[in-house]
């Protein structure tokens, strides 16, 4: 893979300055073309690959920087604006979220970093890293921004190599 990014799921690409940029392989679940999720407001997922981040179709260490942006919701009806835009959690979302975290530190390359963002509205934090067993190089540690946390994630086994190595 020459591409340097990978966004695990992608959806409406609403971070990104240029949702066509040719580093990025942009992935995600689904495909949908402009759809109205709530009255004047329109929806488009284009992924490059359509993939489950449980399952991610690249080989190991393929990529410098992975960003992963779960659904963060378990409580949305099925046809919430909420949902449509930015999918549900289901009843197994322990082992999805967990699952997805592995996978995409799996393809990131040893010295790379991941992106992770989390909006506290329903599952906070705190329960999201014990799932993960992982603790973030930095971060949004209290959400102020609307429950949005944004964290940055070391590949485990390189950060504990750099922790040996200290004198
Ligand atoms: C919070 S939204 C991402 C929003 C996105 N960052 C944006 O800027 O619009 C979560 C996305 O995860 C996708 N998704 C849900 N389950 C997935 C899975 N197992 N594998 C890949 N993508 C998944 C949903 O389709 C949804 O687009």
């Amino acid at each position: 893979m020459s591409k340097r990014v990978l966004d695990a799921c992608c959806g409406g690409k609403m971070f990104y300055f240029d949702k066509d940029n040719p580093d990025v392989e942009f992935c995600d679940i689904r495909e949908v073309d402009n759809l109205e999720y709530y009255p004047g407001r329109f929806l488009t997922v284009k992924p490059n690959t359509v993939s489950d981040f449980t399952n991610l179709p690249f080989e190991d260490g393929s990529f410098k920087v992975v960003v992963f942006d779960p659904p963060h919701l378990i409580h949305a009806g099925d046809k919430s604006w909420s949902r449509l835009k930015y999918g549900r959690l289901e009843e197994d979302w322990e082992d999805t979220l967990r699952d997805g975290f592995n996978e995409c530190m799996r393809v990131l390359d040893d010295d790379g970093l991941m992106i992770f963002k989390w909006s506290e509205i329903q599952i906070p934090l705190r329960d999201i890293l014990k799932i993960f067993q992982a603790e973030p190089l930095l971060g949004e540690k209290r959400g102020r921004n609307k429950n949005t946390h944004w964290l940055i994630f070391m590949k485990a086994a390189r950060a504990q190599e750099v922790q040996n190595e200290k004198p």
